[in-house]
């Protein structure tokens, strides 16, 4: 193995790119939190506030992050150190790796426990629970100390051996494979909950928008939920961007992974809010709509233990493609920066990722009294990484673009040294120079000054 791996590896093709991108995109912010979000803020009018955010402010940020990895060809804090050395705007690229650790310490505790839902559905072990039962024993799992932190670290190496086989034969060979198994699972689980009877309604929740239920927090839920889905704002898509083709359209490649990353959040509000509704439960029913709520849905349901399989499978899938885009961006960071080997990268970030992690699982059970500022290991490092970090990365990517990189640079990026048209680019300079830094600064301050965004 040599200790400083040269040349530097790739995507090899245009799908695989797109199932990368999409694949980071597409996780627990979708299928979990997504329509848990919706259903607490009125369903149809925050997906169309949601969906303004994603196109008005996500799609520039996106494409801001691709021209800043493509151009510097290096892991997130390596690029902007080499479109603007001696400076110090590659803190953000170390902020972002902070932030990798912040996240992935608490999504993989959460993804280690679909895996724990997988096995229950498939041994049947949810059959004849009440809701209450099932409440009782999922806060029973997740507080329980050893048995999520296996589930964690299992996840973790399923994570950190994709990310060793490298981009082309990791990443992009699994993300292929994955992301149509996921599309089919959802479009399974979509075609089983509109046809349950008394689906309807929540079809008309999900797509009928009440906008008498729209505050200033649904406004900034759905700018910060873009933020988090989309996957911006800490260099995942900077790091991935630095492995495209020279010829790759990144002006196009941002639509289509925000319409991909869209898309699978409307069908898993389709999946979710019929059955929700066919069976009389509240829409807001807050994070544990997926690990209480849903498998007291599928008990009531013929072929509930294939359907509810079926789902944590479908959750598991999203979450690890995700985790890989989070591992990435901190493996290139020690491989390139500290000038080590990818192996001994990925494995140095593995064991310090999941040593934090452990503390974030240990949050619900043996540690749950031990609080920072009133809140628990597993908030602290969701509430920091969502609610700080990723909106400051996000603002300072977009100011780096819009005020400090140089529009000559950007527009190269953008238009692959002048092969592509980008009839777009005055609405693109304008978005990132005053629209979204200030849309972005004010979810900033709201955060940190009035709360949690959850
Ligand atoms: N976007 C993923 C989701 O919706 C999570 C995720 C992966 C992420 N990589 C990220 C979030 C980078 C923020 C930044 O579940």
């Amino acid at each position: 193995m040599p200790t400083n791996p040269t040349p530097r590896d790739n995507f090899g093709s245009k799908f695989g790119i797109i199932a990368a991108a999409a694949g980071s995109a597409v996780g627990l912010g979708n299928i979990w939190k997504f329509p848990y979000v919706a259903g607490e803020n009125g369903g149809g009018a925050f997906l169309l506030i949601y969906l303004f955010f994603v196109l008005l402010i996500g799609v520039p940020v996106m494409m801001s992050e691709f021209a800043i990895g493509r151009k510097g060809q290096k892991n997130a804090y390596g690029s902007f150190s080499l479109i603007a050395p001696g400076t110090r705007w590659n803190l953000i690229g170390f902020m972002g790796v902070v932030a990798a650790f912040f996240i992935l310490a608490f999504y993989s505790s959460v993804a280690g426990w679909t895996l724990e839902y997988i096995i229950s559905s498939v041994s049947h072990r949810f059959a004849g629970q009440s809701p209450a039962d099932l409440e009782r024993n999922f806060i029973g799992f997740i507080s329980s100390p050893l048995k999520p932190i296996a589930w964690q670290l299992v996840f973790m190496v399923l994570t950190a051996l994709i990310v060793l086989a490298g981009v082309k034969k990791g990443i992009e060979k699994y993300t292929k494979l994955l992301m149509p198994v996921l599309l089919f699972l959802i479009i399974l689980l979509c075609i089983r909950s509109v046809t349950l009877e008394g689906g309807k309604d929540g079809l008309a929740f999900l797509f009928k928008p009440d906008f008498s239920k729209v505050t200033g927090k649904t406004i900034l839920f759905a700018l910060g939920q873009a933020f988090f889905s989309l996957s911006l704002g800490m260099g995942a898509l900077i790091t991935y961007s630095s492995y495209f083709s020279k010829k790759e359209n990144l002006a196009s490649t941002a639509v289509e992974v925000a319409i991909s990353d869209s898309v699978i959040a409307i069908l898993a509000g389709v999946m979710i809010f019929p059955a929700v509704f066919a069976f009389g439960i509240e829409p807001g029913s807050g994070p544990s709509l997926v690990f209480i709520t849903l498998p007291g849905i599928f008990q009531q349901m013929p072929g509930g233990d294939f359907f509810g399989a079926v789902f944590f499978i479908l959750l598991a899938v999203a979450a690890l493609t995700s985790t890989i885009s989070l591992l990435e961006v901190v493996v290139a960071f020690f491989s390139e920066e500290l000038k080590i080997s990818r192996r001994k990268a990925t494995f140095i970030a593995t064991a310090s990722i999941s040593v934090l992690g452990v503390f974030a699982s240990l949050s619900f059970g043996p540690l749950d009294k031990f609080t920072i500022f009133g809140k628990s290991i597993f908030d602290l490092l969701d509430y920091t990484a969502s609610n700080v970090l990723l909106p400051l990365g996000g603002l300072l990517i977009v100011l780096f673009v819009g005020w400090f990189a140089g529009k000559k640079i950007i527009k190269q990026e953008l238009t692959n040294e002048g092969e592509l048209r980008a009839k777009y680019f005055l609405a693109f300079v304008n978005i990132v120079k005053f629209v979204a830094p200030v849309a972005i600064a004010a979810i900033l301050i709201y955060s940190i000054f009035w709360g949690g965004l959850g």
